[in-house]
């Protein structure tokens, strides 16, 4: 039986960047590469030391889920690592949504991440590794981004969840909660229409999440929250109310 990584959001930022860590890290025999963009899949391919896979396909789309379905059954492998890093967000008051961007965010990072899992999980055996890309705002809600703030909570109340189900299977789930990562194309969509989201000081570098997830997962971690920011993030969430954070967030994004 092969044993394969399945990685999905791997055209771009952090989905390319396991994608090539993990391959050296598990040395599998395949490198599922999941993501619309097939041009880059197939260049990133090119560079792994394992044999890259190119899956492309819209995970939001009912018919390109059944064929990876079929895939997989036919194929009956070993998925040794699934990382869900495929994720959308934009920033912006509720009110200045279209209802189809919402949708997007909320099929992308919730439907999506759920399924991709349900499929997976059951060529998932003892020492696997899941990891869910979750966001620092999965820790309190947060006008400006609630809707994204939304889905991301719920990518790390379920992943706490299915840890707790996977336990005794011995299947390592971790979920990777960053502040804004500077060097992917996430942070130049979310904010189209919003410059002052763009730069923010103590930002991340692709590179510094990677090692982080990795460690996180070594040591069996639920929760990894690369950086200072992240962590500060996690930690007031647990001591500080809600509506107060919430107040402090609402102030300094309009000042
Ligand atoms: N960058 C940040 O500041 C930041 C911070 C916290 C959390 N995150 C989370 O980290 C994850 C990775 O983001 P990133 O920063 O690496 O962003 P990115 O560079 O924009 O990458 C997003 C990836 O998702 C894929 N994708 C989007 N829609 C898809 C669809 N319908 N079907 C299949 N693949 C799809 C994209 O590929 P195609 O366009 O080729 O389909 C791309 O590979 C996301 O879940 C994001 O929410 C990012």
């Amino acid at each position: 039986m092969k044993r394969i990584v399945v990685i999905t959001g791997a055209s771009s930022g952090l989905g390319r960047a396991y994608a090539a860590r993990i391959s050296e890290e598990l040395k599998p025999d395949e490198v599922w590469l999941i993501a619309r963009r097939k041009e880059r899949l197939l260049k990133l391919a090119e560079t792994l030391p394992v044999k890259g896979v190119p899956v492309a396909m819209d995970i939001t789309d009912r018919g390109d889920m059944q064929a990876l379905k079929e895939k997989l059954a036919a194929e009956n492998p070993d998925i040794v690592c699934l990382v869900n890093a495929a994720g959308m967000g934009k920033t912006g008051d509720v009110r200045e949504q279209t209802p189809e961007e919402i949708t997007a965010m909320v099929s992308l990072n919730c439907t999506a991440l759920a399924e991709m899992t349900s499929l997976a999980l059951p060529y998932m055996k003892r020492g696997a590794w899941l990891i869910q890309v979750a966001s620092i705002v999965a820790f309190q809600p947060m006008p400006g981004l609630a809707v994204y703030g939304a889905t991301k909570a719920f990518v790390e109340r379920f992943s706490e969840a299915l840890k707790e189900e996977l336990k005794e299977d011995g299947i390592l789930v971790t979920c990777v909660c960053p502040y804004w990562v500077k060097d992917t194309e996430f942070i130049g969509i979310a904010s189209e229409k919003h410059e002052q989201y763009r730069l923010k000081p103590l930002s991340l570098k692709t590179a510094q999440v990677i090692e982080d997830t990795v460690k996180a997962v070594r040591r069996n971690r639920m929760i990894c929250t690369p950086g200072i920011v992240s962590t500060f993030a996690r930690t007031a969430s647990k001591i500080v109310p809600d509506q107060l954070i919430m107040k402090l967030l609402n102030l300094y994004r309009k000042k």
